[in-house]
């Protein structure tokens, strides 16, 4: 299977001018790689993004969309439509920034699932444990409950992607060891299968960088990097997307 790398922009950088000088190195890095690249720009950054990134084969994506609707009274929204429309590949579902600073629960998420597969997108649904959940041993239960937002759902696996981001590891420097990862993997991809969801990459995020990718990238059951801090230094990247291919 092709590996993916995906940078998660978040609400960086802070001006055009920095984001569309990323954007052309992005462009740069990925002629070295030969995994699937992927960025998430900020809405406001989008279509400048998008513009450099059009010939290239970067996937240019989301980092969400509204629940409600694709159109209509919904202000400060942006839909799936939209995305779509300003040439948008895929978008990031339920990351975990999403749930905990925006309450959102599987309800909202099989909304926006809903909308983005109906216009085409692909969806990468981000999922993981925080530390309390982690120490006391409980990460295949609460992935199994955030997955089963997929219940009933009809999602073509073409559309799919799982980032699995342990959300004590996101941004903090420390990760889980390849081996947890591993295991966590394959409990997620068994999982999809009892779902009818077969050959589904699954991504993993939380503090990767230049360092760690390599390791990352030996195993079999990750099928790429989620990547936030690290996406924003071409030269981190770069060396990430490298690690993958
Ligand atoms: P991080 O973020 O690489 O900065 O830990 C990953 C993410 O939140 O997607």
């Amino acid at each position: 299977m092709i590996k993916y790398v995906i940078g998660n922009w978040k609400l960086n950088p802070a001006t055009l001018a920095d984001a569309t000088a990323l954007a052309h190195a992005i462009s740069l890095a990925s002629k070295q790689a030969s995994c699937h690249i992927g960025c998430c720009p900020t809405f406001l950054h989008f279509g400048a993004v998008k513009e450099i990134l059009k010939d290239s084969s970067v996937w240019v994506g989301a980092q969400d969309v509204c629940a409600f609707g694709k159109m209509g009274a919904f202000t400060g929204d942006v839909s799936a439509t939209q995305v779509v429309d300003m040439g948008a590949n895929f978008t990031l579902i339920g990351h975990s920034e999403r749930r905990s600073y925006h309450g959102e629960t599987n309800v909202v998420l099989a909304d926006k699932i809903r909308h983005a597969i109906d216009v085409g997108l692909v969806v990468v649904l981000c999922i993981g444990e925080t530390k309390t959940q982690y120490d006391q041993g409980e990460t295949l239960a609460v992935l199994d409950e955030q997955l089963s937002v997929l219940h009933g759902l009809d999602v073509p696996k073409q559309q799919l992607l799982i980032a699995y981001e342990p959300v004590w590891a996101i941004g903090t420097g420390l990760t889980p060891t390849v081996d947890e990862v591993a295991i966590t993997h394959r409990h997620i991809k068994a999982n999809l299968a009892s779902q009818g969801i077969d050959d589904v990459g699954v991504l993993y995020g939380g503090s990767v960088n230049d360092n760690n990718a390599k390791e990352l990238a030996t195993c079999e059951v990750i099928d790429g990097a989620l990547v936030g801090g690290a996406s924003l230094k071409a030269e981190s990247f770069s060396l990430i997307a490298q690690a993958f291919s």
